[in-house]
């Protein structure tokens, strides 16, 4: 039984998971309202949030697992990449229940958590997959080749495709978190009405870049010229574009793949669903997409990315678990 602990970002979140894949209790505390008028994360509101619900939920958990923290094999909590003040609050949680509990301390990374999430869900996927990551905070390309094995084919540039989503959102006056109100305005307008951007499509290396269709957009609006519906329509369809355009190039560079995943936020999004699922049964492969739960930011993924490293033997041994830094930023 794995203890697991996530804080990066704005959500603040505790599960039990077992071996056999068995999300046995989970809670998540999201943000949003209190980012909400500032129109993104606000690191140090994050930061306080976390500290004020994350040992309460840790005991509810626990209690909603019907447990003690005798009964937990190992704590595995988020050491980064994230917002610094969010990812300590989570693992100086984490080392007090492992001092406490004289349980092991799995440092995880919260990238790989995200890359391990379709294991949790689908237990018939099998290594090596494409995994396209696409949320708030990152915009990646993976080959997921064995636990603690990646190779990362493509990064953005600037912005993460849903932090593009949301800039849309915020300039079309839609609100915080914008990708579902764009996804939803897009439904009435037409995708061909506005001519926008496709940056970095056709390129050789597989890399992501939103700016300047963010920009574009922001122009696009201030002419006056355009119904928002259209707009938001002709956004998404450039973004969905550019993503297919990228992954199916990744999708050349990457060998022997099995299938290909979404996972983050913006796995929400339909209109990249369908696209992905197309462009995977073009090139045989599978199409794995796993539950919205687990596609978000969440701590099953973390306490299942500790089953796995346990399964697989790479717990550092013997490490002082007090010794391990919080890191703002942790490339894969
Ligand atoms: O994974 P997530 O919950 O948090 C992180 O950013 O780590 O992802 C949130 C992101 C936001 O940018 C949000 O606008 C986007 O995912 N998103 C969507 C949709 N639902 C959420 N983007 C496009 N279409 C959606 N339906
Ligand atoms: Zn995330």
């Amino acid at each position: 039984m794995v203890l697991g602990i996530e804080s990066s970002c704005d959500e603040t979140a505790v599960a039990l998971v077992a071996q056999d894949r068995t999300i046995v209790a989970q809670s998540i505390a999201s943000q949003d309202a209190q980012h909400a008028p500032y129109g993104g994360v606000v690191p140090e509101i994050a930061a306080r949030a976390h500290v004020e619900v994350l040992a309460p939920m840790v005991e509810r958990v626990l209690a909603d697992g019907g447990m003690e923290l005798g009964d937990v094999d190992a704590i595995a909590a988020t050491a980064g990449p994230g917002l610094i003040g969010g990812v300590m609050v989570g693992l100086v949680t984490a080392k007090a229940l492992a001092m406490a509990g004289r349980k092991p301390l799995l440092a995880i990374n919260h990238l790989e958590g995200h890359a391990l999430s379709p294991r949790l869900a689908d237990a018939g996927l099998r290594f090596p997959y494409l995994l396209l990551l696409a949320s708030g905070g990152h915009c990646q390309i993976l080959e997921v080749r064995g636990v603690g094995d990646y190779r990362r084919l493509a990064t953005t540039i600037d912005d993460a495709l849903g932090e593009a989503f949301d800039k849309t959102a915020k300039i079309l006056g839609l609100g915080y978190p914008g990708g579902p109100a764009v996804e939803r305005l897009a439904q009435d307008g037409d995708p061909r009405a506005v001519a926008l951007p496709r940056p970095l499509k056709g390129s050789a290396e597989p890399h992501f870049s939103f700016a300047g269709l963010k920009s574009a957009v922001l122009r696009a609006h201030e002419s006056g010229l355009h119904d928002p519906a259209d707009l938001a329509a002709s956004f998404q369809q450039a973004a969905m574009d550019c993503v297919i355009d990228r992954t199916e190039r990744a999708l050349q560079q990457a060998q022997g793949m099995t299938a290909l995943v979404v996972a983050g936020g913006v796995a929400a999004n339909r209109a990249l669903r369908a696209a992905l699922e197309a462009l995977a049964a073009k090139h045989g492969l599978e199409f794995a997409a796993p539950p919205m739960k687990l596609c978000t930011d969440n701590a099953a993924m973390i306490a299942w990315a500790g089953q796995e490293r346990l399964a697989a033997g790479l717990v550092e041994p013997g490490g002082d678990p007090l010794s391990i830094a919080a890191r703002p930023r942790w490339p894969l």
